[in-house]
């Protein structure tokens, strides 16, 4: 068997860890190019939920069995998502109702660094959740807000996010990947050139970016970043990670008694365990896929998790490649004037971009089409501005249809799409 045909065939066999991939709660068949509204969850999400309700307290201690078990959970999971974006310490790592949660508490803790005669920057390929969260606070403190405008490809305009960053910009607000168009921004040489220009902290928002590429936040370089479990085969949970060192310019709301350290100063009232536990079962799962995707040569060394993690992502961002280009060359067939395809970057450059697609159909509005996909095939897609407003804004959309794949979707997934679309398009 060549190359290609193991790694293929080796992702279908794992699509039997996604109970309901197939089919919905309620047994019907149906097609899941929804991921970027929520990806499925994992089988070993819901056991450890499960186990989760059985045997854990709310509170967390050092006495009861249910307290200990839940405090080592908590440890456990910070580890696991310290590993898993290649941290310093589980202590960079705090548990958040969401992500746009997490963000609006970052902002707040970050307010004093917000004075007159300070800037901030903000991009229009990010989610609002990275977005409005420092308008508010940069507008409550008199700070200025500078936008970063996309160009025709609809990347943001590197050239003009440097030019703009000076001495007084004291935060840059940076997306992953769009979770509209899928495109990548490039972290690491972007923020190499805006700390060479500045001390202004980055905060990355990773929420598209964690389920399809290996993080490395040594790499990357930000100070601040943030993922949601339920976009990472997991439940809702928001993940911030607070590098140590850019932690003392915070000041985070905080309960008088509560432990003053990081990361419980980033934590307000109980913890949701039962999210925790199941964040925890995602991620046992994607070191179970990198233990399997170990080369026969690396086999008789013990690799950290970390590097397990990131031998998983590579795989799954090989294998959605894969995908991205059997979807590229199927739009050759699809005739151009009924339909239009936004963000699209050409075959070899496809490295840059997530398997997440935008497109409009004509003859339908963006609800329509969201109707007819399920309808016609039992696919489900997503309709609307996907909570990214100035994207659609400069597409000069109001909304837009989005399908978003995942490593669990298969190359049969795509022909169906493409079946029902030339049914929508040709045979109205
Ligand atoms: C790129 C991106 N950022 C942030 C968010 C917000 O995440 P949460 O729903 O956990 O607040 C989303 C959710 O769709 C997203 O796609």
């Amino acid at each position: 068997m060549s190359e290609p045909d193991i790694i293929y065939n080796f992702f279908q066999q794992n699509r039997s860890h996604f109970p309901y991939l197939e089919k919905d709660s309620s047994g019907q068949k149906r097609i899941y190019l929804n991921s970027g509204a929520g990806s499925l969850m994992v089988d070993s999400c819901y056991q450890a939920i499960e186990m989760a309700l059985r045997n854990l307290n709310s509170m967390p201690g050092m006495v009861s069995n249910e307290e200990i078990q839940t405090a080592e959970l908590h440890q456990e999971a910070r580890k696991a998502v310290a590993d898993f974006i290649g941290a310093n310490s589980p202590e960079e790592i705090s548990f958040h109702f969401s992500t746009t949660a997490a963000l609006f508490n970052l902002a707040f803790a970050l307010r004093k660094l917000f004075q007159p005669g300070k800037n901030c920057l903000v991009t229009d390929l990010d989610h609002l959740a990275n977005i409005s969260p420092w308008e508010t606070i940069a507008q409550q403190q008199g700070a200025e807000i500078r936008r970063i405008h996309l160009n025709d490809e609809s990347q943001i305009l590197i050239d003009k996010l440097i030019e703009k960053v000076d001495r007084q910009t004291v935060l840059v607000a940076l997306t992953g990947a769009s979770n509209v168009i899928g495109i990548i921004n490039p972290l690491t040489d972007l923020i190499q050139e805006i700390k060479q220009k500045s001390d202004a902290l980055v905060v990355i928002d990773a929420v598209h970016l964690a389920p399809h590429s290996p993080i490395d936040v040594r790499e990357i370089g930000g100070d601040f970043l943030t993922f949601s479990g339920y976009k990472l085969f997991g439940p809702m949970i928001g993940i911030l990670y607070a590098r140590k060192e850019s932690q003392p310019l915070s000041f985070p709301y905080r309960v008088e008694t509560n432990r003053p350290q990081a990361p419980f100063c980033w934590e307000q009232g109980m913890l949701p365990n039962l999210a925790i536990a199941g964040l925890k079962g995602a991620l046992d799962y994607l070191e179970d896929l990198g233990n399997k995707l170990i080369s026969p040569r690396d086999k008789a060394t013990t690799l950290s998790r970390t590097r397990v993690f990131r031998l998983a992502m590579e795989g799954v961002k090989n294998y959605e490649q894969k995908l991205s280009l059997y979807f590229m060359k199927n739009l050759e067939r699809i005739d151009r004037q009924k339909i239009k395809f936004y963000g699209l970057v050409a075959g070899n450059k496809i490295v840059s971009k997530v398997p997440t697609f935008a497109f409009e159909i004509f003859d339908y509005s963006a609800a329509e089409t969201k109707r007819l996909f399920w309808e016609k095939g039992k696919i489900l897609i997503a309709d609307g501005n996907h909570y990214s407003a100035f994207v659609t804004r400069h597409l000069k959309k109001e909304a837009l249809n989005r399908l978003s794949l995942a490593h669990y979707d298969n190359l049969e997934a795509i022909d169906r799409f493409f079946d029902t679309l030339e049914n929508l398009i040709y045979k109205k």
